[in-house]
């Protein structure tokens, strides 16, 4: 049965409208699953007999891709097929399967890590007795509970709401309430291990239309395992309801989805759906998950998540875009940061650190340049009370930036009662501009260029939940979204050890930026590929045009990777409001003197921001990814290899080898760097005008740009006749390298080589004060943790021989429909290795 494509479009946005369907029940014992983005050439049912598939619908609400199955076996049919096509291709014919754009084999993997508390490293915040509390306070505390006919039994242990002891620490949210802003019609989905629906906390408010269970394939995301609690304890801080159960919710009228992904292994299909589950309705995804925050883990979400969350960014919500929240990550302990972590460093999430009951930065919570806002959590001797899993159970250690997350996602549900309309750009904005910033005086703070206070440690700062319903109030919508790709800047340098970094510049124009129709920077984005020994050495700072410095990368003490940072993304939020005119500049530090050395290759600099011209707003088409065969939207711009001048002698193995194909992990960026003229008329690269005037002196019969060393007509054809040896000497080395490192180089060549190494007072300057006090924190967390245990699990049952019982008991359990209690409990500790 083929639907026409006219009925397929209709049926489609009336699926786009109302509640979100039911996902097709998966059978992973017998089948196996593929995702395939199809052109709108051709229909699904044509794709599904070509190949031999079964079409199970669409993907979720990603537009063009579709599920299909088939009988289990090892190998990727669909990929055998598309590759017998494309060497057929050559031969002409008509094949539908030149409409697939994009093809996917799912694979279960284990699900992303739950951010609960860590083990507390030994020395670090002991327990201390509990202060008085303070008599005015409790009054007031009194006074606000009968004003509101509050009586559940816990709200007095719920300091994060209202805390009489350490008096201004909680999120400031009772006039808020007072005022009737509890949250109403604001609907947010816990994205985590389930949700218990049939608490008597979460009952009244329970979105079930906006719920599923992705591991049992239920409607219900009911908690199954035996520590299925996370999700539900989330939820409570979020919207557990005004009653005589436990306590309440930070918008505890709110409705509350539960969407259930951690529990069992998951296809990154399923990931993908459930990141848009219902998401004209479920306004805000709460994510208190990601990869583990071991310090060694360097992962981002895979292509389909990414599309689902930029689907959710452009179509979510009627179009003003999905909310994502997500805790900054509990390996601070483990020097991990949350700029390496895909899901916390994406431009898309609102990432949320933690700060304990007494304004302290907790061991746990990470710090990067990609946090925005810090909340309460766990810490100096106390954690947040919250619902648990139960009909009236309640929990009083619940922590770790999980907690965090979803306190700041209730308070961003307030501010949606009363303007549904914001943007999630405009909802970036308003935490921004109602942070408060905390421990002014211990921890490093920088001046933005948008006169706000800016700290690695608490992002802007802590959120205030009447700051924030007031700025959201009047708030005016901002313009739409413009950014502004620069080329790729070629580094190809060691990197020196120690304090000495090697710098990079690139120089962004007025007109570049009117160009790109790009008014006022919001994220700034850095994409780059280093080379090194052990990761974990290397560290990258971004220095403004206006100076304000981002710490993009931290050393890591774990991370022993050899693989270096290969097209890595990482996000600064520090930029925010400047104006983006001027030299960008990034310093690669190897910070240890050793015999790991490595190579800073290459970098590209993406500005995002508000269109300058809010009428020639375009979309940001879906991200694509170049392992994908070739068959997604691969960018077939060119650039003309005249805009690149080479260096005398160096032959530019990059341009030679791979002339015409640019970078492919964005179909939109600008096809070349924009050129000046030099000194001879050849269009040079901005950042190498200099070298390439000096080098131009030529005789006659050499090429312009060739030099000629004062030497006689023979003696330079001797020269050049041998340099011409050399060069296809290295041509050859170069073709070499070119099929091993093939993906590397889609990075594609054209700008000349650009560093510069940093001397020692340079290097101190830049990284100023800031980056000093930061080392010596660094040395004080690492001789504290000297004393305890250097092993960063609680030892409870996270050892690795467990993992991989656990793995094996995991794949023995999927597919079947017992409640296998054990096995289940096991592979939900799974840890979410290299995904
Ligand atoms: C907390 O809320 C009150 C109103 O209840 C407001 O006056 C104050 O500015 C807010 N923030 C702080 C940090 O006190
Ligand atoms: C609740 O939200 C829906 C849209 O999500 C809107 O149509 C409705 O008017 C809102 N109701 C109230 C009381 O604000």
């Amino acid at each position: 049965m083929k639907l026409s494509p006219l009925l397929g479009l209709a049926v489609g946005s009336l699926a786009g409208l109302g509640s979100a369907t039911h996902p097709q029940p998966r059978n992973f014992a017998a089948n196996d699953y593929y995702v395939l983005h199809l052109d709108r050439a051709v229909q699904p049912e044509q794709i599904a007999s070509r190949l031999g598939l079964r079409h199970e619908g669409t993907l979720g609400e990603l537009a063009g891709h579709h599920l299909f199955s088939a009988r289990k076996q090892e190998e990727d049919i669909v990929r055998r097929e598309l590759q017998e096509r494309k060497r057929k291709r050559s031969l002409g014919g008509q094949d539908h399967l030149d409409f697939v754009r994009f093809a996917q084999k799912q694979k279960l993997h284990e699900p992303l890590k739950k951010r609960i508390i860590p083990p507390k490293p030994a020395g670090f915040y002991p327990l201390e007795p509990r202060q008085q509390a303070d008599a005015n306070a409790v009054i007031r505390q009194q006074a606000v509970m009968q004003q509101l006919g509050i009586s559940d039994p816990i709200f007095h242990e719920q300091w994060h709401l209202f805390n009489p002891v350490q008096l201004g620490h909680d999120v400031n949210v009772t006039d808020v309430w007072l005022s009737g802003i509890t949250g109403k019609n604001a609907t947010v989905a816990i994205v985590d291990d389930g949700l218990d629906m049939y608490s008597g906390d979460l009952a009244p408010n329970y979105y079930a239309e906006g719920s599923y269970d992705f591991n049992d394939q239920s409607p219900e995301p009911k908690p199954r395992l035996s520590d299925d609690k996370h999700g539900t304890r989330c939820a409570g801080e979020v919207s557990a309801a005004k009653n005589d159960v436990c306590g309440i919710g930070v918008a505890y009228d709110s409705k509350i989805a539960g969407i259930r992904i951690l529990s069992k292994l998951i296809t990154d299909a399923d990931e993908a759906v459930a990141m848009n589950y219902d998401f004209q309705h479920n306004q805000i995804y709460s994510c208190s998950w990601g990869p583990p925050d071991d310090g060694l883990t360097m992962d981002a979400p895979g292509i389909l998540i990414k599309r689902a969350m930029l689907n959710g960014i452009q179509n979510g919500r009627g179009s003003r875009g999905s909310i994502f929240v997500f805790a900054s990550g509990n390996g601070a302990a483990n020097d991990d940061n949350c700029n390496f972590d895909g899901y916390t460093n994406s431009i898309y999430s609102i990432t949320v650190g933690a700060v304990d009951r007494k304004g302290q930065h907790p061991y746990y919570s990470e710090k990067c340049s990609a946090q925005l806002v810090v909340t309460y959590s766990s810490g100096s001797g106390d954690a947040i009370h919250t619902t648990d899993v139960g009909a009236n159970a309640c929990y009083t250690g619940h922590g770790g930036t999980s907690a965090a997350a979803p306190l700041a996602a209730g308070i961003f549900a307030l501010a949606l009662e009363i303007r549904p309309d914001l943007s999630w750009r405009d909802m970036q904005y308003i935490a921004i501009e109602s942070a408060v910033p905390i421990d002014l005086d211990t921890e490093e703070w920088q001046d933005t260029a948008a006169g706000k206070k800016f700290s690695h440690t608490f992002g802007y700062g802590k959120v205030d939940s009447w700051k924030l319903v007031e700025v959201a109030k009047t708030w005016q919508n901002v313009k739409p979204q413009s950014w502004f790709f620069s080329p790729w800047v070629h580094v190809h340098h060691e990197i020196p050890q120690g304090d000495l970094g090697l710098k990079s510049t690139f120089e962004v124009t007025a007109d570049m930026l009117k160009e790109a129709n790009l008014e006022t920077l919001e994220h700034v984005t850095v994409t780059m590929n280093v080379e090194h020994a052990r990761r974990g050495d290397l560290s990258v700072d971004l220095i403004s045009p206006s100076g304000v410095v981002s710490h993009i990368a931290t050393s890591r003490k774990h991370d022993a990777s050899k693989d270096g940072y290969a097209d890595w993304t990482f996000m600064s939020v520090a930029h925010w409001g400047e104006k983006g005119v001027g030299t960008w500049t990034v310093i690669v530090k190897d910070t240890k003197v050793d015999t790991n050395k490595g190579t800073f290759t290459d970098w590209h600099l993406k500005l995002w921001g508000t269109t300058i011209d809010a009428s020639k707003a375009k979309l940001l088409p879906m991200p694509t990814d170049e392992d994908d065969d070739n068959h997604d939207d691969v960018s077939t711009t060119t650039i003309p290899p005249s805009t690149t001048t080479l260096p005398p002698g160096a032959a530019d193995t990059n341009t030679l080898l791979h002339p015409t194909e640019l970078p492919t992990d964005h179909p939109d960026r600008p096809s070349k760097k924009p050129t000046t003229t030099g000194a001879d008329g050849l269009p040079v690269s901005t950042g190498t005008q200099e070298e390439a005037a000096a080098s131009t002196s030529a005789s006659s019969w050499l090429p312009s740009f060739l030099p000629t060393f004062g030497a006689a007509p023979h003696t330079l054809a001797w020269i050049y006749g041998a340099m011409g040896l050399i060069v296809l000497f290295v041509c050859g080395l170069g073709a070499w390298w070119w099929i091993v490192r093939r993906r590397r180089l889609r990075n594609s060549p054209r700008d000349a080589y650009e560093f510069e190494l940093l001397n020692e007072e340079e290097a101190e300057g830049l990284a100023g004060g800031v980056e000093k006090n930061k080392r010596r924190r660094g040395g004080e967390l690492y001789d504290a943790f000297a004393g305890g245990s250097d092993d960063e699990d609680d030892g409870e049952d996270d050892d690795d021989d467990h993992v991989r019982r656990g793995a094996a008991a995991a794949r023995r359990s999927i597919g079947s429909d017992s409640d296998e209690e054990v096995d289940e409990k096991q592979s939900s500790r799974l840890l979410s290795h290299g995904r």
